[in-house]
């Protein structure tokens, strides 16, 4: 089957999105698949492979088109606004061409932090408790205690700052204001950083993978996420009543938020059980991250991983 990848993208997460997606074409082709990659440059302009394919955004895309309509199945591996965030499924989903992954609203959801707390809240998971803020009202912001400052909309931790002091929450603000005009100001939560991900089989079965645990040196932040300082733990030291916990706060997030394929749903497992984080509807799939270690974990290796995922995909 001819499979077309979608990797790149506008966002911060660009370098990010290039290597998840020749990771995963490196493994379908491995796997017997015939694959063909389309990048979406930062200018928003398209390319398939090196060949561009022009110089203005409308136009490229619409020869992109072209390679997707010769498509069996689309993978798009773009992180973060632009892409993760339905963006691209709302592509697929004009063109009717069978995707792998979360549709349009799982995708606007998980992107947007602030939905994904709305909705946990509301199937009785517990997330930091936090407030939104617009860009427009950073300066009324005053520093109260220890706070998480995030844009509502990005990943791989850009634009995430600790913020200990005035001066500190200032800076945090101003800068997570560079990624959106919608920012969410949060609680600091003690608990050990573990995420869970979750699989939706073709026929419908949804599993959890086992938990992983991260052990970063302070933040687990952009530069400690691909700089390799991080470490791993997986099948993470979790008790069975945790344990139980957290695959089934995972399950329920991927259900509330209606996600498909694979989703990583990140966690702090506190002294009172699982506080969701965020839930990650194309999460990072290079051979170093987290998902691929953690289906490996399950007996389900990498290259298994994607030739389910393909299987399961959906128009
Ligand atoms: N946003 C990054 C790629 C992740 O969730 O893994
Ligand atoms: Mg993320």
């Amino acid at each position: 089957r001819r499979i077309v990848m979608i990797g790149g993208g506008e966002n911060a997460e660009h370098d990010v999105s290039l290597a998840t997606s020749a990771a995963i074409a490196g493994e379908l082709r491995a796997g017997g698949f015939d694959v063909d990659e389309l990048i979406i440059d930062r200018d928003g302009t398209w390319r398939h492979g090196a060949e561009a394919l022009g110089s203005q955004v409308a136009g490229s895309l619409a020869a992109a088109l072209g390679v997707i309509e010769r498509a069996d199945v689309v993978f798009p591996a773009v992180h973060g606004p632009s892409g993760e965030d339905g963006t691209l499924a709302a592509l697929c989903a004009l063109a009717h061409t069978p995707m792998v992954g979360s549709g349009l609203r799982a995708g606007a959801l998980g992107m947007d932090k602030w939905a994904t707390k709305l909705a946990a809240k509301a199937v009785g998971i517990r997330t930091a408790p936090g407030r939104l803020v617009t860009a427009a009202e950073i300066t009324d912001v005053e520093f109260e205690k220890d706070v998480v400052v995030k844009p509502a909309s990005a990943g791989s931790s850009y634009g995430v700052a600790l913020a200990r002091d005035a001066s500190g929450l200032r800076d945090a603000l101003d800068r997570a204001a560079r990624y959106d005009d919608r920012i969410l100001i949060e609680d600091v939560v003690a608990g050990r950083e573990i995420d869970v991900a979750v699989l939706r089989e073709a026929d419908g079965r949804r599993w959890a993978s086992p938990p992983l645990e991260i052990h970063a040196d302070g933040l687990f932040d952009t530069a400690s996420k691909y700089d390799g300082s991080a470490r791993f733990t997986v099948p993470a030291d979790i008790g069975g009543a945790d344990r139980t916990a957290l695959a089934e706060a995972a399950v329920r997030m991927f259900d509330t938020l209606g996600c498909a394929g694979v989703a990583r749903v990140d966690f702090f497992l506190t002294a009172h059980g699982p506080v969701l984080n965020e839930v990650n509807t194309m999460p990072g799939m290079t051979a170093q991250s987290q998902v691929p270690k953690m289906f490996a974990a399950a007996g389900l290796p990498y290259r298994q991983l994607v030739a389910r995922l393909v299987d399961g995909a959906t128009v």
